[in-house]
């Protein structure tokens, strides 16, 4: 059984991996309504991943023998002032999640429970990936600012498919 303040934690989660998922689905409907496609794809494809995230918290948490408590999710912003900003509140998104992972981890070493840790291990890798892409299409949003480029980025965004990842 997980102990009452890890359970909690993790109920919790579930709530920050479903609502990065409604904001980037938000994301996705504002790229596709400014034409940019290929940046839809690519958010529609992060959207499914956060549902993936949620998850894998809610399949732990039923492996345990917790319950499962899913709360309220609060509404996305619906427009952004550039590709450039919407990536860039990305980054600053996943950087607050990465914070939330971090606090999990501090809080299972403080109640040693291990189960817990282990499973955690795997979004602190996932992290360092969530936020290296992100880092990754803002410098090149940068550099291409004023420039045609953004619709060969839009191309090359168009070709991210989703790969299933919850067991
Ligand atoms: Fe589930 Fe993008 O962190």
């Amino acid at each position: 059984m997980i102990g009452e303040r890890m359970l909690e934690a993790l109920n919790k989660q579930i709530n920050e991996e479903l609502y990065s998922s409604y904001l980037y689905l938000s994301m996705s409907a504002w790229f596709d309504n400014i034409g940019l496609k290929g940046f839809a794809n690519w958010m529609k494809v992060q959207s499914k991943e956060e549902l993936g995230h949620a998850m894998k918290f809610y399949n732990y948490i039923i492996s345990r023998g917790g319950k499962v408590r899913l709360h309220e999710i609060k509404a996305p912003p619906h427009e952004w002032q550039s590709p450039l900003h919407a990536f860039e509140e990305t980054l600053k998104h996943e950087k607050h999640i990465t914070e939330c992972i971090n606090k999990l981890v501090e809080l299972a070493e403080e109640e040693k429970d291990r189960a817990t840790f282990n499973m955690l291990q795997w979004f602190v890798d996932e992290q360092v990936e969530e936020e290296a892409n992100d880092e990754e299409i803002i410098a090149k949003l940068k550099m291409i600012e004023g420039s045609n480029g953004i619709f060969m980025l839009d191309n090359q965004l168009a070709q991210r498919k989703y790969v299933e990842e919850v067991k």
